[in-house]
């Protein structure tokens, strides 16, 4: 999963490379960085994914596709969670929908403003996906 992301058409990126899975990723969820992931979901994603992120959110009827049940990621893949290809959705600044226009706003905007004096924009915003995904492993159902 990772070698052909990593060997996509913007390998060599120094952005795709620190997305990509920390040698601290653990399956379960990092423990540092899921309950900052979870803070951000409340803000950022449940208004259409649900606070319990079955994809039940009060936005989610006025959206032309369905937003996914997080708590199946790893279910819809036979139980695997690709940690790459899911910061990297996330993100979207990646990817074109094959299917037209995407409905998930492009997080990697917009969660890039800058914190603090000198942080990086785009830092802050892999920092933030990072968690989001350490986040998502925790609420995992078989
Ligand atoms: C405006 C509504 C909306 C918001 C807000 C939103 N999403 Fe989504 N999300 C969707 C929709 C719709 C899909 C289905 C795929 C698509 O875009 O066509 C989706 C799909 C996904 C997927 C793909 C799941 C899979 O199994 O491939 C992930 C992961 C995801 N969202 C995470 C997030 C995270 C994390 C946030 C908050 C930072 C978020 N979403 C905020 C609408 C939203």
């Amino acid at each position: 999963m990772m070698s052909s992301w990593v060997s996509s058409a913007l390998a060599g990126s120094i952005l795709l490379a620190v997305i990509a899975l920390p040698s601290y990723a653990s399956e379960e969820g990092d423990s540092v960085l899921a309950p900052a992931g979870a803070d951000l979901f409340g803000q950022y994603c449940a208004s259409c994914h649900g606070v319990s992120g079955e994809g039940n959110g009060p936005a989610a009827s006025a959206l032309n596709v369905p937003p996914a049940d997080l708590t199946r990621i790893a279910a819809r893949r036979g139980g695997d969670f690709p940690d790459s290809e899911i910061a990297r959705f996330i993100d979207g600044r990646f990817d074109l929908p094959a299917h037209g226009s995407r409905e998930m706003p492009i997080w990697g905007r917009r969660l890039g403003a800058s914190i603090a004096k000198g942080t990086e924009p785009d830092e802050v915003a892999r920092g933030r996906i990072l968690s989001l995904v350490e986040y998502l492993k925790t609420i995992q159902r078989k």
